[in-house]
């Protein structure tokens, strides 16, 4: 998944891409280039370089890019090697064209092939130098916007892309099939980006562009069209995000600054949600009458969604009795989907654009199955594809490890739990105030975890050495344990196994000795006693023991000195609670061991391709 920019106006573009590029660097960071018109000339001028940004900044410091439009890019490799050559911008032999891209073009081998036959040359193993050459032959005889339409016709897959010619020096052409695109709309002045963070400081007026829609933006208008090359006129909207909220907010870390957002999320999204202990979403165009009928629905996601989703399992069943499948969109893309009677699906992703989930809501779709999606993302491609959207509202979440998104993805699932037995009169246990009022604690509660963020941070140093660590947990926190583990992995790079406690004696128990840390999920829960006897066979076999509990209480003392209280709250809500010290202990990890924390080796904030 890489991250592209493009600006027209009244300033100098290299300025404006650069720092657009620092806010786009979590889409992909193994290079990054630059490409502008240079004035009079009208000649295309690029940097480029197998690095991250600070480095292509030191290269334009030594030899700058001059002119008030500009193409930039970030990249995380899918086509081709980390590389000089295969970084962006691509640009056609005679240097008429330039191009950024984010995404696969899946046909690009034989066009590639004809293209040779006519004679090109290729310099790279990308995918996306084709385009550029593309652009030139249809740009021979067309303006540009229509060069790119015709492009665009002949391309599969997925692409975003921003193109510049030498001969229209006044105007981006952007374009957009299965990958995110939006236009920045500014006082003389214009932008494209695949996120709106990279444009923020400039302007929040965002149009966003559909699938299969082209865009011709020069500084004083912006275009838009289908691939039909039909005019569309679509209404702008104001983003409610500021440029601080992009960022870090004093913070070492956008991980540690979105952990501690969690509390303030959560009770905005209460606040919004909850009028008179009536759970309302307003996005909500799915009639009540169909969730009436629901007899069965399945969740698809991947990674830390699909973890929140597991969450939602638990909360769903236990409360309205609703059968709920979990499914990885991976698996579920490529398995045959037998629907059952009244089935939705409700489809999980922070970004919105993960390729599987978005290939798998399409196959699903195919057999009648209606979609809710449950996105962060405005105007994602997951949201445009669903028949309707419940959006978290967490504001932009850019550290590549998801935080404030996974709370936030659970308590939409708490809410809609509250809205099914809303719609369907469902009498719930305990009764439906009790429950609200316990939920409405919880954004406190929260606080009161991360006033303690420092202890947690020390006993996460104490423990950076461990070589590999067991995370347990049962029912509505076994996601807890896993999604626990998928933390510490992907950020400290140490080997990490979430497993449900009660799986224990079926093989895991055979990796347990006194090299081994193991955390452990004690809340207070209908299965507590069981979880204790499970921390018994692991204390007895010398293993290093992190509880996280309701207290401190001597039984559990004699286990470990290593406990993390968190305060005790109605069973099903406290995936919300346990979240957080999990959050800040794999944080601590991390940073103990010098990994980089907001952008680890090989990931990407969404994973856009296969
Ligand atoms: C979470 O920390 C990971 N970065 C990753 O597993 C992520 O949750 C997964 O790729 C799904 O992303 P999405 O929510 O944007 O679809």
């Amino acid at each position: 998944m890489c991250g592209i920019i493009g600006y027209v106006g009244k300033r100098q573009a290299a300025d404006v891409v650069l720092s657009g590029l620092k806010l786009l660097e979590y889409r992909g960071y193994d290079s990054c280039g630059m490409a502008s018109i240079v004035p009079n000339k009208n000649a295309i001028s690029v940097r480029k370089l197998p690095l991250k940004v600070a480095e292509l900044e030191k290269l334009l410091k030594k030899k700058p890019l001059l002119g008030q439009i500009a193409i930039g890019h970030v990249r995380w490799a899918t086509h081709g090697a980390p590389n000089q050559v295969n970084a962006h911008p691509h640009c056609d032999f005679n240097g008429e064209i330039s191009v950024v891209h984010n995404g696969i073009i899946e046909n690009y081998q034989q066009l590639k092939k004809d293209l040779v036959k006519q004679g090109v040359r290729f310099k790279s193993s990308t995918d996306t130098e084709i385009i550029p050459y593309l652009v030139a032959k249809y740009h021979k005889d067309k303006t540009l916007l229509d060069a790119v339409k015709e492009t665009v016709g002949v391309l599969e897959g997925s692409f975003a892309i921003c193109v510049m010619s030498n001969k229209e020096p006044d105007t981006i052409v952007g374009a957009r099939k299965n990958s995110p695109l939006v236009v920045g709309i500014g006082k003389e002045e214009n932008f494209l980006a695949s996120d709106i963070p990279a444009f923020l400081k400039y302007t929040k007026d965002v149009l966003y562009l559909n699938d299969e829609e082209l865009v011709a933006i020069t500084k004083d208008s912006v275009s838009l069209y289908d691939f039909s090359g039909k005019k569309i006129d679509r209404k702008s909207s104001l983003v409610k995000w500021d440029h601080e909220q992009a960022q870090k907010k004093g913070f070492s870390h956008f991980m540690l600054k979105e952990i501690n957002e969690q509390p303030d999320i959560l009770e905005n999204m209460l606040i919004h949600r909850l009028k008179n202990n009536q759970v309302g979403f307003e996005e909500m165009t799915i009639k009540d009458d169909f969730f009436r009928e629901v007899e069965n629905i399945t969740i698809v996601a991947c990674g830390t969604a699909f973890h929140a989703g597991l969450v939602g399992k638990y909360i769903i069943e236990s409360t309205c009795g609703i059968n709920v499948n979990v499914a990885y969109s991976s698996e579920l893309r490529y398995s045959r989907f037998i629907p059952k009677k009244n089935t939705v699906l409700i489809a999980i992703s922070q970004s919105g654009e993960t390729a599987d989930t978005l290939a798998a809501v399409k196959e699903i779709r195919k057999e009648g199955v209606k979609v809710l999606s449950i996105c962060n993302v405005l105007g994602s491609s997951l949201a445009r594809d669903s028949d309707g959207v419940i959006y978290t509202h967490a504001g932009p979440e850019i550290s590549v490890a998801s935080t404030k998104a996974y709370t936030a993805q659970i308590a939409i699932l708490v809410l809609f739990m509250f809205y099914l037995s809303q719609i369907k009169n469902i009498g719930l246990k305990p009764n439906k105030e009790t429950l609200l009022k316990k939920l409405l604690e919880i954004p406190q509660l929260q606080r009161d975890i991360l006033k303690n963020q420092k202890g947690i941070l020390s006993l996460a140093k104490r423990h950076s050495h461990f070589g590999s660590f067991l995370y347990l947990g049962r029912n509505v926190n076994y996601p807890s344990a896993l999604e626990g583990a998928l933390k510490l992995k992907e950020i400290s790079y140490i080997p990490a196994e979430g497993y449900a406690a009660g799986e224990m004696k079926h093989g895991p128990i055979a990796l347990i000795d006194e090299y081994r840390a193991v955390v452990c999920i004690a809340t207070r829960s209908f299965v507590y006693d069981k979880m204790i006897s499970n921390i018994q066979e692991i204390n007895a076999r010398k293993a290093k023991i992190i509880m996280v509990a309701n207290e401190t209480s001597e039984t559990l003392k004699s286990f470990t000195k290593e406990i993390i209280c968190v305060p005790a709250t109605e069973e099903i809500f406290s995936p919300l609670l346990v979240a957080l010290p999990l959050q800040i202990l794999a944080y601590g990890i991390a940073v103990k061991r010098g990994c980089d924390v907001d952008q680890p080796r090989n990931l990407a904030k969404s994973v856009t391709v296969e």
